[in-house]
């Protein structure tokens, strides 16, 4: 029985019709339905409800403006299958020219993305593992090599960008293959799992009323184009994030995780493009690991030892209840 693409609003009016007239037809998803972070939602198979139309509507973009599409196998239960009304399904073209696009922009968004670590590993052996020292930066092969990251991470920016266009004008499907790419290694699939799950949670916070139609393209929503910039670049800079949260880890042989997060933000405090570029990014990856302590005290405070001599850098992080607090022991410092 072969699988249509049809949208939730249509899927709910044949299931309060199938519910009305007591039919025995039965809606079930054609494939394993993916969520935030690569777990399967939905399972293949599995009967569809107006709760998941309503979780899949939640979880698209741009559901106030275009139609969020499901794929499902519509079928009778006792006897053959009977397709819907003709009309109700997205056009075939349509639903492949989606597909090829998913395809297309979260591939490039993998590979670069593998691009990244392997040449973050390959800074890390060059140096002797995460804690840099002095003659290991002098090496003219860590500047090179730094400077191929700094290349490579601003092309990985680039794709995601693209995919970020995409994703928010409702193809949600780029950020399942993101998170099912099956190439990766262990790291790189757990980073880019956290990358996906953090854009996807924060689109859903951020994403509201004319905001949602400005990134969908709506024309009217003109007056919100800035603040439609300002969230692809911002969703950008937390895909990023996400990615790199554990690039402390990227060595090829990690003795432990301790002191990563200090270990990454070394690493990306010697790409200064990198960090004007994305100006949260130290920020993420030192205090990825203080989800708990941010909770209650959510005013960090970011210091940089020794910053005028990079090759002494470090960093530390403190945390207070208050934005007062945390002012009050910067200017204890100064
Ligand atoms: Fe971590
Ligand atoms: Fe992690």
């Amino acid at each position: 029985m072969s699988a249509i693409s049809i949208s939730t609003r249509d899927l709910r009016v044949i299931l309060l019709e199938v519910k009305g007239k007591d039919m025995s037809l039965s809606v079930r998803a054609a494939h394993d339905i993916y969520g935030p972070g690569g777990s399967v939602f939905i399972a293949s198979n599995a009967k569809i409800t107006e709760r998941q139309l309503s979780w899949l509507e939640q979880r698209n973009p741009a559901a106030g403006q275009r139609p969020t599409y499901v794929d499902v196998v519509i079928s009778q239960e006792r006897g053959g299958s009977r397709p819907p009304e003709s009309g109700v399904s997205e056009p075939i073209s349509a639903t492949q020219e989606r597909t090829r696009k998913a395809r297309e922009v979260s591939r490039e968004v993998v590979v670069k993305a593998e691009d990244v670590a392997r040449k973050a590993t390959e800074i890390y052996r060059i140096v002797g593992g995460s804690a840099f020292t002095v003659s290991a930066l002098r090496n003219r092969d860590v500047v090179d090599n730094l400077q191929e990251l700094e290349g490579r991470i601003k092309h990985f920016h680039t794709a995601v960008r693209a995919a970020i266009d995409e994703y928010l004008i409702g193809n949600t499907l780029i950020m399942d293959l993101i998170a099912r790419h099956d190439l990766a290694t262990r790291t790189i699939q757990h980073a880019l799992n956290v990358a996906v799950f953090a854009t996807e949670l924060a689109s859903q916070a951020l994403l509201k009323g004319d905001l949602c139609a400005a990134v969908a393209g709506d024309p009217d929503a003109g007056g919100n184009a800035v603040q439609s910039a300002d969230l692809k670049r911002d969703l950008a800079e937390i895909f990023l994030g996400g990615f790199m949260h554990d690039c402390g880890l990227w060595n090829e042989d990690p003795a432990s995780d301790e002191g990563h997060e200090v270990s990454g933000t070394q690493l990306i405090s010697q790409i200064p493009e990198i960090v004007e570029l994305l100006p949260s990014l130290m920020q993420i990856v030192l205090f990825h690991s203080d989800a708990i302590r941010i909770a209650t005290k959510p005013a960090l405070v970011m210091i940089i030892d020794q910053a005028d001599d990079e090759r002494k850098r470090t960093f530390k992080s403190e945390f207070y209840r208050t934005a007062e607090e945390a002012r009050t022991s910067v200017g204890m410092r100064a």
